[in-house]
């Protein structure tokens, strides 16, 4: 049970490139491995592979905290394997205002319960932050909503060229951005940690996010995969009795809706962060 006892570390270094922003792994109850894994890992094949591009398989010492203990299953399929990072190149997508708008008016197609749940709930679409993006559908919707403020915070480099959105590379909001209404993580919260995108190895990276979230914003969007708790090796988590509730800690549920596609089930959750009792 060694896993278990979480270790405080300065973070700063496990960056394998890029921004400033990686406070990925830091110490919380309910995470067990407070580093990532390619740290502590070093004298391992996994982290010789991994080398900037994602490892092929689940590095050994994060098994367990992948896992939790045996209560997820790990499935490794070379067809679920993507190495986002193209080879450790990186990407960088830009974007028009114009393309943006495009973008935006697909997200009734593209996402239908997100953009359901969004009109349903304007008032909260004042200043927005989206975390994990490569098309800007979430924030052509959202302008198209009445978005004040948006900042989108992306692991890969990305421009969206729109005065009201501010892109920040990385997995965190910077300081200066202050707390937001909204945070909007639609299919981001899975990939996190799983080095798909060139990120630190991290089986609580998700959980840390959320973490995060809680503290900077008022409500929270999220859409996930869920069914029987899994971590598909590296391509995503599936949510289900035992990560769900860890990933939805300190949060208060506001409306849920599930639908099923034939690939994969999906939930998308409003949350409200709780106001402090009086
Ligand atoms: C999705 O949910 C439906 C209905 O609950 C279920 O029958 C189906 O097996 C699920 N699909 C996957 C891929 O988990």
């Amino acid at each position: 049970m060694a896993l278990a006892v979480a270790v405080v570390v300065a973070i700063g270094t496990a960056a394998t490139r890029g921004s400033g922003a990686m406070e990925t792994c830091t110490n919380s109850p309910r995470i067990l491995f407070a580093e990532p894994c390619e740290q502590i890992d070093q004298d391992e094949e996994a982290r010789i592979e991994h080398a900037g591009t994602p490892p092929r398989r689940v590095p050994r010492k994060c098994r367990e905290a992948f896992s939790r203990f045996g209560d997820i299953e790990i499935f490794e399929d070379e067809q679920e394997f993507v190495d986002d990072t193209f080879n450790g190149k990186g990407s960088h997508y830009a974007y028009t205002a114009a393309d943006i708008a495009a973008y935006g008016k697909e997200a009734e197609t593209l996402e239908p319960v997100v953009a359901a749940l969004l009109a349903e709930n304007k008032r909260l679409v004042t200043k927005v932050a989206v975390f994990g993006s490569q098309k800007p559908v979430i924030e052509g919707l959202l302008l198209s909503l009445g978005a004040t403020k948006i900042v989108t915070v992306e692991y890969n480099a990305l421009t969206l060229d729109h005065s009201r959105i501010r892109t920040v590379q990385g997995n965190r909001l910077p300081e200066d951005v202050g707390r937001v209404r909204l945070a909007v993580l639609v299919d981001a919260l899975q990939h996190d940690g799983l080095g798909r995108y060139g990120d630190p190895v991290c089986p609580d990276a998700d959980l840390l996010t959320m973490d995060h979230v809680l503290q900077r914003a008022s409500y929270a969007l999220v859409s996930v995969p869920t069914g029987r708790d899994a971590v598909v090796w590296n391509a995503h988590r599936i949510y289900g009795e035992h990560r769900l509730p860890l990933l939805l800690q300190g949060w208060e549920v506001q409306t849920s809706q599930a639908f099923t596609s034939p690939i994969l089930n999906r939930t998308v959750f409003l949350l409200r962060k709780p106001s402090p009792t009086l």
